[in-house]
């Protein structure tokens, strides 16, 4: 007799057959249902037509090149997210347009979206690994049927640029052409009025200014933050006085120099705009003001949902810089410097995109620069505390019934 329990069991196995358990019984138990009528997993999907629209071009032209399938699949998958992705943008610039995120109830279902919207996102940069298990040799081979496509022309991502709000003028142009230049007819009238809808960076710029708090007449956070920055700066400038003479005093006050010019800029309405004018910042200077007192006051209740949602703001914009970033790695690979299909020099144009001029949200990322020691944040003394649970309640979620889709 072995002492081995595998041996054991394997002389179970195959001699004594077990016994149906209940469980493999129940495992057996249902109806057939499709047998009965009603609406089939393939006509639900429309598979017929989402499966048979792999039409490899090598094969029509009696090359059949196998990793074309790759291709068309993987692009095609790309394009089904982006639908799945508009559509969620969408809907969420709808709650925000029809002003439903005033009852505040609404917020979850927008944070949801935003990230749902992301965790997509993350899967489109991880998906090039799939088209990278093809080399650039099996690309080449059949590179030359493509002729002139090229995702330069996709509709669906230059609408979600738009929807998102990259600005028309900080666009890199390709072949010094604008990229409408590849769209007509019905794809150019609705590629305009994405420009010309409120974007999303618009819609959330308007919620920020609303940010209760902010009011001049009521907790007056902007006066208070620029009063306890400049107090702190001053006592810390105290505190270096009192030090004996030496480099590192030296140094540590062209520090507090340096931060003094820094939050002079912050408070500077003039200066905001200037920067806003040359695409440096995209946020009103209101809704700046609402982002950073989001930022201090992220663990208040009121303003939790916020925080995540300016987070998921931010990570849309990092993913679409890896998006950019991994597509150019994955193009250099397959084509070296070669110009593209579409016509632009290829690898240096798409280089040149991945770049702060796309980022939307390029403000709340700033926004880290201006951050303050915990003590130097107003404090909310009982009667303010009250305003983050308080100020829109009755304008909104116990009073009205502003709900969306
Ligand atoms: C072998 C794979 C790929 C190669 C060699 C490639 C190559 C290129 C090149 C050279 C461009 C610049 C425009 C041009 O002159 O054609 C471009 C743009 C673009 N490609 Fe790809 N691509 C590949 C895969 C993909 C995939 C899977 C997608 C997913 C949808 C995609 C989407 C885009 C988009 C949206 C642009 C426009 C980017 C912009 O203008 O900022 N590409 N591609």
């Amino acid at each position: 007799m072995s002492g081995c329990p595998y041996f054991e069991k394997k002389h179970l196995l195959f001699k004594n057959k077990l016994p149906k358990t209940e469980d493999e019984d129940a495992s057996q138990a249902g109806v057939n249902k499709a047998s009965k009528g009603g609406i089939i997993y393939g006509d639900y999907l429309q598979l017929n037509k989402v499966l048979s629209a792999q039409v490899l071009q090598s094969e029509l032209k009696g090359n059949k090149i196998h990793d074309e399938h790759l291709f068309i699949v993987t692009h095609q998958a790309y394009e089904l997210w982006f639908k799945q992705i508009l559509f969620e943008i969408d809907s969420v610039r709808e709650i925000f347009t029809n002003e439903h995120v005033r009852d505040e109830r609404n917020m979850l279902k927008v944070n949801t979206r935003i990230h749902r919207t992301v965790t997509i996102f993350k899967l489109l940069v991880d998906q090039f690994a799939v088209l990278e298990t093809m080399t650039a040799l099996d690309f080449f081979d059949f590179r030359e049927y493509l002729s002139a496509a090229s995702g330069f022309q996709s509709l669906q991502f230059r609408l979600l640029e738009n929807k998102i709000g990259v600005p028309e003028n900080l666009r890199v142009p390709y072949n010094r052409c604008h990229y409408k230049d590849n769209f007509s007819g019905h794809d150019s009238e609705m590629l305009l009025s994405s420009e010309q809808e409120p974007t999303l960076l618009k819609l959330v710029e308007g919620w920020l200014e609303r940010t209760p708090g902010l009011e001049v007449d009521g907790f007056n956070f902007w006066e208070r933050l620029e009063i306890n920055i400049f107090d702190g700066l001053n006592q810390e400038r105290e505190e270096i006085e009192k030090m004996p003479d030496s480099e590192e005093k030296e140094e540590m006050m062209v520090e507090l120099v340096k931060q003094k010019e820094l939050y002079s800029s912050l408070f500077d309405e003039k200066r905001h705009d200037h920067l806003l004018s040359k695409g440096e910042r995209r946020l009103s200077y209101k809704a700046l003001q609402g982002a950073l007192m989001i930022y201090f006051y992220r663990e208040e209740p009121r303003f939790q949902v916020p925080f995540q949602l300016l987070t998921s703001l931010m990570d849309i914009d990092t993913l679409m810089t890896k998006w950019r970033y991994n597509h150019v790695c994955m193009v250099h690979r397959m084509i070296g410097s070669k110009a593209g299909t579409g016509g632009s020099s290829g690898y240096q144009y798409l280089r040149s995109t991945v770049s702060d001029r796309y980022k939307v949200f390029v403000d709340l990322f700033n926004l880290a620069t201006f951050l303050v020691p915990r003590h130097w944040v107003p404090k909310l003394n009982p009667s303010v505390h009250t305003f983050p649970y308080m100020a829109e309640c009755w304008d909104s979620s116990y009073c009205t019934s502003e709900d969306s889709d």
